[in-house]
């Protein structure tokens, strides 16, 4: 675990063992304050949910079930702590599907309350939001966030830990949505984004003239759904036609759009906001197509732009027991001891105060 290095020590040494269960993926790890990351495991259902072509609920919640308490054993065992070592259980509180964080919830109550230790709910945006610096734990605050997942796209304003202004978000599909909604239109599994991507490196981006909604407005909002219809409109019009070469340009044309227009905002919201440095976190913060934009575009600015590690960008538990770490840390969290939890399937993260 020693790529992963302690933040800057400070405060008192914690141990928090995090538990991420929003969606499709099972994640725990260990996280210490002064050591850093001692354990992680994870389990991705996409197998499991390949055959739907997105992720069935029901089926979320029941896999978590099974997954959750062996990846427990598996990180405390990779950590070489017992669970009475562990200074505070956290899990994901939300936004996600309800029964998949049920489970996280009601497993890391358990575990706290078998252990006689603290139980802190976290949001799961803040999780992305701090993953770069699981890799940097140097990089701090203010900067601008550029938070791109499967259901959020945002560009935010971070001056300090749970200090987060919404400077702009989509007003309908998130870009990852809109990588995974191409991606099926093309023919490809689930999920698109990466498939996508993965399609494009054959691609002619030239090839299609796709829409780049909102490039030229004056908010910071995106909108990604006309988008998803350009394309639709496309593979129709080719129907037959459309073979290998037309899905690779098709593919890479929308990647380029999407980049574009996520690229274009991150620039105009570092120059509004004047500040230097740029994060960026989710699962569309993997594409490279995005990332070689986003360098060259803060290379002119002069401004510093910072990734999470490829295996942070989607959801994991490190994030999780980072996040919590750093809260707990800063005296920033209500962590409960009466072992009630509760979860926020939906939670703005503009609703979150200083002290979740
Ligand atoms: O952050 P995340 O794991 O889950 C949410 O909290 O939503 O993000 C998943 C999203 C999916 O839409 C997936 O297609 C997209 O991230 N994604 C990518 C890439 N890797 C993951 N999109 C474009 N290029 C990638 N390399
Ligand atoms: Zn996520």
């Amino acid at each position: 675990m020693s790529s992963v290095p302690p933040p800057p020590a400070g405060g008192r040494r914690l141990r928090v063992l995090g538990i991420e269960t929003s969606c499709d993926e099972s994640g725990v790890a260990v996280y210490d304050s002064q050591a850093g990351l001692l354990g992680h495991a994870l389990h991705s259902q996409v197998a499991l949910h390949s055959e739907y072509g997105g992720v069935v609920p029901e089926l979320a919640s029941r896999d978590h079930i099974a997954r959750v308490l062996p990846l427990v054993d598996t990180t405390l065992a990779q950590a070489g702590l017992a669970l009475s070592d562990i200074d505070a259980l956290a899990y994901t509180r939300g936004p996600g599907l309800a029964g998949a964080l049920l489970v996280g919830a009601g497993v890391a109550a358990a575990l706290a309350m078998a252990a006689g230790k603290p139980l802190l709910g976290v949001h799961h945006l803040e999780g992305h939001l701090l993953s770069p610096l699981l890799s940097e734990p140097g990089l701090d605050f203010p900067f601008v966030a550029l938070l791109v997942s499967g259901g959020h796209t945002m560009l935010l304003q971070a001056q300090a830990l749970g200090s987060y202004r919404l400077l702009g978000e989509t007003v309908d599909d998130a870009a990852g949505e809109a990588f995974d909604k191409s991606a099926k239109l093309l023919g490809l599994g689930y999920p698109g984004g990466p498939e996508l991507a993965r399609l494009a490196a054959d691609g002619d981006a030239g090839a299609f003239d796709l829409p780049r909604p909102k490039l030229h407005s004056d908010d910071l909002d995106f909108s990604f759904a006309g988008l998803k219809t350009a394309v639709l409109t496309k593979v129709r019009a080719l129907g037959e036609q459309l073979g290998a070469r037309q899905r690779a340009d098709l593919a890479a044309a929308v990647q380029q759009a999407i980049t574009d227009v996520l690229a274009a905002k991150a620039v105009a919201a570092l120059q509004r906001s004047g500040l230097g440095t740029l994060v960026v976190a989710g699962g569309v913060g993997a594409n490279l197509c995005l990332r070689s934009k986003l360098d060259a575009a803060c290379a002119r600015l002069g401004a510093r732009v910072h990734y999470p590690a490829l295996q942070w960008c989607t959801d994991n538990g490190p994030m999780i027991a980072y996040a919590a770490c750093r809260r707990l840390q800063a005296g920033l969290a209500q962590p409960r001891r009466d072992y009630a939890f509760d979860i926020r399937p939906r939670w703005d993260l503009g609703e979150l105060s200083a002290a979740a």
